[in-house]
């Protein structure tokens, strides 16, 4: 009897599903396929117009004017790094932004929503307020999946309170280089580390359906090889980002391709493609890459999703770099300011027959499946938000999150016993270094701004207000910008770091401490207290200068806003100071 039961109850489960009622698992690429069907049904109904729409993405702060989201019937909107709503940066704006432009899409002929997309890759960064996790270098050293799945969930939640539902994240590049601005980005030299982090962010932040309430789309990248440029090949000859690597096949695979197979399996439903080159060649103008082994060898079934005017850089003749891009696989352009003109000039590829029918057919069915699978175009779709849910933004729940994946991701780069055994009783500390105080330098790149900022930018802990509550009133805490050593601490913890930076922009040469990070040092050593050094910095950087000077030297990453778990990895608490 129970045998017969439960096999109905599977039937009337298969039922339900087949039927469309219930969203599978989004953890394999067949909830995309499953769409098939009904993808196929609505682009029948799609003028060439509509169609094209659908394949490009405009930024929020790149509109001409807000109605071009139904004049060019576009399927994407971004809000890049530093494109507040304009106006300003609170969560109520985001989810002001977010549902004016959903509701413009709505306004066109077949009612297709966009796509709102965001760099979530620290949390829900760019809004005021959000809880910032570390960056993935630190995740990567902590190297346990559960939590980078735990973060990938809170963030999606964080996302999905203001309506967006796309994040552009994770990056799995496999940073082979640390002297790369956009090393803090990856968890790992790795790809293993990578590919499995990449693949737990992926589950976390599409959750077990990508139409519930709390999912948000995938977008993993920068595919592929991101990670291994070469110095000297980026724009105008320099530096690292956006350059070129150089390797044959079998390392290419090795290093750069094999992370994106598990974040695949996993069900991401979209993946951009890099600004750099492998062996001279674009990656965004490469077909072997873009379709032959994403689609054909990797199962890839979502869409591909361009950098941010990428394609231009692909040839000088803008319409020429389009339909290479294009036909080596690229389904939507990341085109902020220039929609109008990609909305041109891919019309008149196609009218001309450079670009077929059938590649544009192909990229719509690939972006309305995932429109399908998100539950955007269910009959009941509401893009209306439901504002108490704002609440979950920076939530206590959340930040306890950051404050344990902050402890679990630092690392003793030189240690002393006796000294930590110290700094657990002192009845006094120096807390030295502006860097202390500073919620901006200790999230780094990626938060607020698409640079980030020093100062007070957003809400959390510092590492001074994470000490002075961690001792409470059981220790006097000195705080000194300058290393003032006039005041004679019993121990003195003392903050440097690299100042935020992000992509291109944090490109060095040699990595080395600045000078103002070593005097200081060296200053504070020279006041005769044990020195306990915390170094902020999105890559490893070269102790040598300073490690006569301190006793303890700590590598804290980019921690983010929850820098009490600094304090917690200290173990510092008010017990035994009396
Ligand atoms: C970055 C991407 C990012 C995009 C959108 C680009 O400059 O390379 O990682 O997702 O901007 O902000």
């Amino acid at each position: 009897m129970k045998k017969v039961s439960s096999f109905i109850l599977s039937l009337v489960t298969l039922a339900l599903i087949t039927a469309g009622c219930q969203k599978p698992y989004s953890g394999s690429q067949k909830q995309f396929t499953r769409y098939d069907r009904q993808a196929r049904e609505l682009l029948a109904r799609m003028t060439l117009d509509e169609k094209i729409g659908q394949m490009i993405q405009a930024e929020t702060t790149g509109l001409k004017d807000p109605s071009d989201i139904e004049t060019y019937y576009l399927g994407s909107i971004l809000a890049g790094g530093s494109a507040d709503p304009k106006a300003g940066n609170s969560p109520e704006a985001w989810t002001d932004e977010f549902e004016t432009a959903m509701a413009h899409s709505l306004k066109t002929r077949l009612r297709i929503p966009l796509l709102f997309g965001i760099d979530a890759v620290h949390g829900h960064n760019n809004i005021t307020g959000a809880t910032i996790f570390p960056h993935n270098i630190a995740l990567g050293y902590a190297n346990d999946p559960e939590l980078v799945e735990e973060i990938g969930r809170a963030t999606a939640v964080e996302m999905r309170a203001t309506g967006i539902h796309w994040a552009f994240a994770p990056c799995v590049a496999a940073a082979q280089d640390q002297r790369w601005g956009r090393t803090y980005e990856s968890f790992s030299a790795d790809p293993k580390i990578c590919g499995r982090l990449g693949a737990a962010a992926s589950r976390g932040l599409q959750g077990d359906s990508l139409a519930a309430d709390d999912s948000v789309l995938a977008c993993v990248k920068h595919y592929a090889g991101d990670g291994g440029t070469a110095m000297g090949t980026a724009r105008g000859g320099h530096g690292l980002d956006q350059g070129d690597t150089r390797c044959d096949e079998d390392t290419f695979r090795r290093l750069h391709l094999a992370q994106y197979r598990q974040a695949i399996k996993e069900g991401a439903g979209s993946i951009m493609p890099s600004y750099s080159s492998w062996n001279g060649v674009k990656c965004s103008a490469n077909k072997y890459l873009l379709t032959d082994i994403l689609r054909g060898e990797l199962g890839f079934e979502g869409f591909l999703i361009s950098d941010y005017e990428a394609i231009k850089q692909i040839d000088p003749d803008f319409k020429k770099a389009i339909a290479i891009s294009v036909n080596a696989g690229m389904d939507m352009a990341m085109e902020p300011t220039r929609y109008r003109e990609f909305f041109a000039l891919l019309k008149e590829l196609v009218q001309e027959g450079t670009v077929t029918q059938q590649r544009i057919d192909e990229a719509v069915i690939r972006i309305l499946r995932v429109k399908f699978a998100m539950g955007l175009l269910d009959p009941d779709y509401d893009y209306k938000v439901d504002r108490s849910q704002l609440a979950v933004i920076g939530c206590q729940e959340h930040r306890d999150l950051a404050r344990r994946a902050v402890r679990q991701s630092l690392v003793t780069l030189k240690d002393d016993d006796k000294v930590l055994d110290l700094l657990r009783k002192a009845q006094s500390l120096l807390v030295a270094g502006s860097a202390a105080d500073d919620i901006g330098q200790q999230c780094g790149g990626w938060t607020i701004d698409w640079q980030g900022k020093t100062g007070a930018i957003t809400t959390g802990t510092t590492i001074l207000s994470a000490v002075k509550q961690a001792v409470g009133p059981a220790a006097t805490v000195w705080f000194s910008p300058e290393g003032d050593i006039t005041a004679k601490a019993d121990v003195a913890l003392v903050v440097i770091g690299e100042k935020p930076y992000a992509e291109f922009e944090g490109d060095r040469n040699e990595l080395k401490l600045s000078p103002e990070d070593i005097a200081l040092v060296k200053t504070v050593k020279a006041g005769g207290m044990p020195v306990v050094v915390i170094l902020l910095s999105g890559r490893s950087l070269d102790m040598d200068d300073i490690s006569d000077y301190a006793d303890v030297i700590i590598a804290a990453w980019l921690p983010g806003t929850e820098a009490a778990g600094i304090t917690d990895f200290l173990a510092l608490t008010p017990d035994g100071r009396n």
